[in-house]
């Protein structure tokens, strides 16, 4: 008889810890489904950015503006010197690491961005995207499940999948992304990120 209450005993404890496991699951369920809809502010924000010859640097100013949220510059551990940026030179610096599309180069200054509700990275187009010390700052800064926005500086490029395709490798929620000249205003900012649902 003993044995038979204590086996029943085992039996509720495995069906109540069941049930905890799947309350769990629900409510995962939930905050997913609550992630997906776009929201009204931009809550804690941050900017962070790239920029090796000043152009993106002026467009990240004015989108922490717009967005009042914090500017954080990504810098590489080894500066890009202008030899290092040619890319008419095969065995420049920017050449190699384009061939390798593993290439990492080590960031100087990595944050953890996991405290942040709604990241945007903005960055030069580099070949039809995103330099690769962006890739290695953000596969390090914890932003999966974040709103994510891209915005880039180039000649003549759009920015491409560049920006979806790095929140997927991120596992970023990505809101959209756009070219901006460096001369683009506040207000330009704000009307785009207000297109995204996103406001100060
Ligand atoms: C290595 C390298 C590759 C580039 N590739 C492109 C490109 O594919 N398309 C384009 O329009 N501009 C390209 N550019 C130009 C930059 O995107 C542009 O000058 C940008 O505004 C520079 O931003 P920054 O001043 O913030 O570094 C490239 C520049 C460099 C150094």
């Amino acid at each position: 008889m003993k044995k038979i209450v204590s086996l029943l005993m085992v039996l509720g404890m495995a069906l109540a810890l069941g049930c905890g496991a799947a309350a769990g699951k629900d409510s995962g369920a939930a905050k997913t489904a609550a992630k997906n809809t776009a929201p009204a502010k931009a809550g804690k924000s941050i900017v962070v950015y790239f920029s090796a010859t000043g152009n993106t640097r002026k467009v990240a100013e004015t989108a922490s503006k717009a967005l009042g949220a914090e500017l954080l510059e990504i810098k590489p551990a080894q500066p890009y010197t202008e030899a290092d940026l040619d890319y008419n030179n095969e065995n420049s610096r920017v050449s190699k690491d384009h061939k390798n599309p593993k290439a990492r180069p080590a960031v100087a200054n990595q944050a953890d961005l996991s405290g942040y509700d709604t990241v945007v990275v903005a960055y030069p187009i580099w070949w039809g995207k995103e330099p690769p010390v962006v890739d290695t700052f953000m596969e390090h800064a914890k932003v999966d499940g974040k709103n994510m926005i891209a915005l880039c500086t180039a000649f003549s490029s759009q920015i491409g999948s560049s920006g979806e395709d790095l929140a997927k490798n991120v596992k970023a929620r990505y809101l959209g992304g756009r070219r901006f000249e460096p001369s683009a205003s506040v207000d330009e900012l704000t009307n785009y990120f207000k297109g995204l649902g996103v406001e100060k």
